[in-house]
């Protein structure tokens, strides 16, 4: 049977969870992300989660040493901004690195941010026009690619596939539409998920084809080039083995509305964020077939400590220091969340990830 065509017993209505992710987040006309509404702020009353970028600036002021180092150590001029959310990323890496930055290229699927970016872009640049200049915004990615590529809560908001063990049987976790709105249907499959899950339990999971397929294309362009390159993503997620625990039994797929984060992501569709958390190791394993090697993984707080974020704060005010101690500290964003260094170049030793690396761990 192919994967994605509808099973017997549900015959035509039933789609794979993640065509059905697909469609929630980026259908053209009802997609979460296509909407105008402002997904991402710090005001539940207006937007529905923040981000590492948008809680503190010193966030891309501090990413601005590893994606600096990226690109003298490689030798490029380019970086690559895949979602670019509000464009307060942007804004945070070209108010540092815009003297070593030929072009800053960003790719997002939502339309309606990327309307958000060129008016947050065009105002906060209009003193500065040849480095507004320098921003390009592309649709499609070119054959060939070089530079530095970096990507924050990208990986979690790319579409997975559920699967669900009952009865000790895997199925995969599709969706179809009744009369009383959207219902989970199984079918039985091969898939699996990466590692075996101990147990006969119930067990809910996600994989991430298409997170480890993108990393695959990025690979694969930066290799083609001459100089080839750097990747650093940041987002929430652990390796297989954490990913894959036999207590995880419920997955991690969630919903965000209004600062409230939710388990049902068939109700409200295209009102709320849906998002999985990321297996490291998965994006790791799919970056070496590809031909990179993994030059760091770790926790966003040593990342940004290694970066040299006190640098950055050390005369910032008492607001300015709560809001960035967010980022760090271990119960907020600096476990959960962590950084992952790929690149062209096998002896590259990234300043990030110089103290507490834990590629060893993937
Ligand atoms: C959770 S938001 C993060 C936004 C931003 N990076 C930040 O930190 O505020 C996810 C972003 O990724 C974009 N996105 C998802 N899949 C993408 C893809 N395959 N290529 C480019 N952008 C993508 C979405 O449109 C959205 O802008």
């Amino acid at each position: 049977m192919s994967l994605t065509a509808p099973p017997k017993s549900h015959p035509l209505s039933w789609q794979p969870f993640d065509a059905f992710m697909a469609d929630a987040l980026y259908h053209p006309e009802r997609g979460y992300y296509t909407r105008t509404h402002s997904q991402i702020g710090q005001d539940a009353a207006t937007s529905d989660f923040a981000t590492s970028p948008v809680i503190s600036p010193f966030f891309g002021q501090t990413l601005a040493a590893q994606v600096a180092e990226c690109l003298l150590t490689t030798g490029t001029s380019e970086v690559w901004e895949f979602g670019a959310g509000t464009g307060a990323l942007a804004l945070q890496l070209l108010s540092c690195l815009s003297d070593k930055i030929t072009r800053y290229n960003i790719v997002d699927l939502s339309g309606s941010l990327r309307a958000l970016q060129k008016s947050t872009l065009a105002t906060a640049l209009q003193a500065t026009p040849d480095v507004l200049s320098k921003v390009h915004w592309l649709q499609a990615l070119p054959d060939v690619l070089s530079g530095v590529i970096v990507g924050n809560e990208v990986l979690d908001a790319m579409p997975v596939k559920l699967l669900a063990r009952t009865g000790g049987v895997w199925h995969e976790r599709g969706v179809v539409q009744t009369a009383n709105g959207f219902e989970y249907a199984d079918v039985p499959t091969n898939l699996r998920p990466p590692v075996d899950v101990l147990g006969l339990h119930d067990y809910v999971t996600e994989i991430h084809p298409q997170g480890e397929a993108f990393i695959k294309t990025l690979a694969d362009k930066l290799l083609r080039s001459k100089q080839g390159g750097a990747i650093v993503m940041i987002d929430y997620g652990f390796g297989e083995s954490e990913y894959y625990h036999p207590e995880r039994s419920m997955g991690t797929l969630m919903c965000h509305q209004a600062h409230q984060s939710s388990t049902h992501p068939l109700e409200h569709v295209g009102e709320k964020d849906l998002t999985a958390h990321v297996n490291f190791t998965g994006i790791a394993l799919a970056a070496q077939d590809a031909g990179l090697t993994v030059n760091g993984y770790t926790s966003q707080g040593r990342f940004l400590l290694n970066c040299g974020l006190l640098d950055h704060l050390a005369n910032a005010s008492f607001a300015e220091k709560s809001m960035a101690q967010k980022l760090v500290t271990e119960h907020e964003m600096g476990e959960l969340f962590k950084a992952i260094c790929l690149s062209t170049l096998p002896d590259f030793e990234p300043l990030g990830f110089a103290a507490g690396d834990r590629s060893h761990t993937l």
